[in-house]
C-alpha cells in the first residue's frame, strides 16, 4: 500500500509540476495585419491576440494612429492609419505576470503615379544616336522597381535598383540607341513596375504617354552632287538671263537715244540751211 500510495503521490506531484510548467510556457501572442505594405495615408486593421485565457493587460504599441474597433478577452482589433514611412508595430499581452510580444514590419510604398519619357533629339537621321530619358518622381521602395524602355512592344532596356532607402526617390534612366528607318512608325514608351508581391500586394504598373521619333534619311553623296549641279546650272541660267536682260535694255536705250541724235543732227543741219537764204 505504502509504495503504491507513494507512487501515486509522486505521479500527482510530477503532473502538477509539468502542468504548472506548461501553464507558464503555453501562452502565445499573435499579430495579424490585413496589410503589410500600405500607401501613405491608408488605413487598415490589425488583430492582436493571445492564447492566454485571462490576460491582465495587452494591446498594440505603435507610432501610428490607432483606434480600437472591437475586443474580447483574448484579442483586440485595431484600425491603424497615417503611416508615412516604414514602421514596426508591436502586439503584447501579460499573463500571470509574464509578458510576451510579437512585432510586425509595415512597409510604406509610393506607387509610380507619373512616368515621363523624353526622346532627345526627337528628330534624328537614320543611323544617328538619340537618347531615351525616363523619369519617375517620388517612388518607393526602389528595390521593388523595374523601369523598362520600350519601342512598340519590344523592351530595349530594363533597369532595376539596389537602393534600400525607404524614402520616396525621383528616379531617372537614360538609354542611348540609334535610329532605325522604321522607328518613325513605332511609339516609344517607358513602363514602371513596382512588384509588391513579396509584400502580399500586386504588381503596380504605370506607363508613360507614347512618344514618337521623327526619322529622316541622310542625303547620299552622289545625290548631293546631282543637287549641287542642278542648283548651279539654275543659278547660272538665272544670272545669264539677268545679264542678257540688262544688255538688251542698254542696247534698246542706245537705239532710242541714237534716233534722237539723228533728229538733233538733222535739225542742226537744217538750221544753217534755213538761215542761209536769209543771208542771201
Ligand atoms: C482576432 O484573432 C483571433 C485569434 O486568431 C480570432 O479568434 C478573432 O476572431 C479575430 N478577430 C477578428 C475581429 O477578426
Ligand atoms: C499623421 O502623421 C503626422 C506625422 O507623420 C502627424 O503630424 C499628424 O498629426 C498625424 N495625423 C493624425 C490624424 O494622427
Ligand atoms: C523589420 O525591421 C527591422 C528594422 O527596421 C529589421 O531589422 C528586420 O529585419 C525586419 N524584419 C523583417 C522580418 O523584415
Ligand atoms: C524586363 O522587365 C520586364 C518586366 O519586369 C520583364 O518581363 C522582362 O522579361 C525583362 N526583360 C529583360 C530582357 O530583362
Ligand atoms: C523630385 O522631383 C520634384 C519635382 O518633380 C522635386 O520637387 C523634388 O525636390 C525632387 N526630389 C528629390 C529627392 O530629388
Ligand atoms: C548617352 O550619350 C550622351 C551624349 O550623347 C552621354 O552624355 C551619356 O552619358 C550617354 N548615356 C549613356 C547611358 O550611355
Ligand atoms: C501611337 O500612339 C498613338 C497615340 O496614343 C496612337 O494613336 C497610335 O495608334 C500609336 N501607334 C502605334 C504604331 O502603336
Amino acid at each position: 500500500m505504502c509504495p503504491l500510495g507513494g507512487w501515486g503521490l509522486r505521479a500527482v506531484f510530477l503532473s502538477l509540476l509539468s502542468c504548472q510548467g506548461s501553464g507558464e510556457e503555453a501562452f502565445e501572442v499573435n499579430i495579424w495585419s490585413e496589410e503589410v505594405a500600405v500607401e501613405p495615408g491608408g488605413s487598415w486593421t490589425i488583430n492582436c491576440s493571445t492564447s492566454c485565457v485571462q490576460p491582465s493587460t495587452g494591446g498594440l504599441e505603435t507610432s501610428l494612429t490607432k483606434n480600437l474597433l472591437k475586443e474580447q478577452t483574448q484579442w483586440k482589433l485595431y484600425l491603424v492609419s497615417n503611416a508615412s514611412q516604414d514602421t514596426t508595430v508591436h502586439c503584447y499581452f501579460t499573463c500571470a505576470d509574464k509578458q510576451q510580444a510579437k512585432w510586425l514590419n509595415i512597409s510604406v510604398f509610393h506607387p509610380p503615379k507619373q512616368v515621363l519619357l523624353k526622346l532627345q533629339p526627337s528628330w534624328v537621321a537614320v543611323g544617328r544616336p538619340f537618347t531615351m530619358e525616363c523619369t519617375v518622381p517620388a517612388v518607393a521602395p526602389l528595390s521593388s522597381l523595374t523601369l523598362s524602355l520600350l519601342r512598340g512592344e519590344e523592351i530595349l532596356h530594363n533597369q532595376t535598383f539596389q537602393e534600400t532607402a525607404a524614402d520616396p526617390q525621383n528616379v531617372t534612366v537614360t538609354h542611348n540607341t540609334t535610329a532605325h528607318r522604321e522607328d518613325g512608325h513605332h511609339n516609344f514608351s517607358c513602363q514602371a513596375e513596382l512588384d509588391l508581391r513579396p509584400l502580399r500586394r500586386d504588381v503596380i504598373r504605370s506607363v508613360s504617354s507614347p512618344q514618337t521619333l521623327e526619322v529622316y534619311e541622310i542625303i547620299q553623296d552622289n545625290q548631293m552632287v546631282i543637287i549641287i549641279t542642278v542648283v548651279s546650272v539654275l543659278l547660272f541660267l538665272f544670272v545669264t538671263s539677268v545679264l542678257l536682260c540688262f544688255a538688251f535694255g542698254q542696247h534698246w536705250r542706245q537705239q532710242r537715244t541714237g534716233a534722237y541724235g539723228v533728229q538733233a543732227a538733222w535739225r542742226s543741219l537744217r538750221r544753217p540751211y534755213r538761215a542761209q537764204p536769209a543771208t542771201f
